[in-house]
């Protein structure tokens, strides 16, 4: 299957980017990740809108205009089945390596489709929570991902599928997912800010509670309010709608995918299809 590097549409193994592209000297650029269902991306304007913010935050204009972009990516599209398309945008060669920003400089994009695996869902994961040691701004969809990295190998080293991280006792989100947690038959999810990304799921799932009458917010949660919740989920455009079971060895609830999971994981299903 063909992939885009600027503009071209090549075989994976004929896609090739310098050795001096920013990218890969300083993971200078931002990404995203859109999943497509039946040919269709799922909330494409909302994920062109966090990536010209995760552009501007750091100071890059949008090298395609949302028109040119949403082409060329439905043309990498192949078939009807589950896939996503990863996009990566770096500020590309520059000539020599310097930190400070080039006057000049000649943007990278590449997009390549992958499929989404389903998985069984409703038996639900193990989470540790694990101290947020990532930087100061989160909400840019940043490709530097090396806090991320370590934070779910920690999980995972633990015996967890995914990390939930915390900042000064507060929960700020996953190591690449949002969180929910059901508190008093209230579905509370961390209010967006510099400490997390804007999820697409974390914003559809509050959509599909307000048009549904289901009892949600954004709060803060401590990591006590955490430990005592009637359900945890942890929500991301590829694995959408999680069930954490059980969190640090303990169970959450009854240990099991929750009634309010599984309502929202309905609604959820039928919104996308
Ligand atoms: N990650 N927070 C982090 C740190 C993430 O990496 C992701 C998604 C999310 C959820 O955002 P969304 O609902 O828009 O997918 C939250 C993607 C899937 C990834 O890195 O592969």
């Amino acid at each position: 299957p063909d992939v885009y590097l600027n503009g071209r549409f090549l075989p994976l193994d004929q896609a090739q980017v310098s050795v001096l592209d920013r990218g890969f000297l300083f993971a200078d650029g931002v990404y995203e990740v859109i999943p497509v269902y039946g040919g269709r991306m799922l909330r494409w304007s909302e994920h062109w809108r966090r990536l010209e913010a995760s552009l501007a935050g750091i100071r890059m204009a949008p090298p395609l205009s949302m028109d040119e972009l949403e082409n060329a990516l439905q043309r990498l599209i192949d078939g009807e089945h589950d896939q996503y398309v990863y996009l990566q945008i770096t500020r590309g060669y520059a000539g020599k390596r310097d930190h400070a920003l080039p006057a000049q400089y000649q943007p990278t994009v590449f997009a390549m489709c992958s499929p989404i695996v389903s998985f069984d869902r409703a038996a639900g994961i193990k989470a540790v929570v694990l101290d947020d040691i990532r930087w100061k701004l989160c909400h840019i969809k940043s490709i530097a991902l090396l806090g991320n990295i370590l934070l779910r190998q920690e999980a995972v080293d633990q015996g967890a599928a995914e990390a939930i991280l915390a900042r000064d006792g507060l929960v700020t989100e996953a190591a690449a997912a949002n969180v929910f947690a059901l508190l008093d038959g209230v579905l509370v999810t961390p209010p967006k800010g510099p400490e997390l990304l804007p999820g697409i799921t974390r914003d559809l799932i509050l959509e599909i509670a307000q048009e549904n009458g289901i009892a949600a917010r954004e709060g803060d949660i401590s990591l006590d309010v955490l430990r005592s919740a009637e359900e945890i989920w942890v929500t991301s455009s590829t694995r959408e709608i999680v069930p954490v079971i059980e969190l640090d060895g303990k169970p959450v609830g009854n240990g099991q995918a929750g009634a309010a999971w599984r309502r929202m994981d309905a609604l959820y299903q039928d919104f996308k299809a």
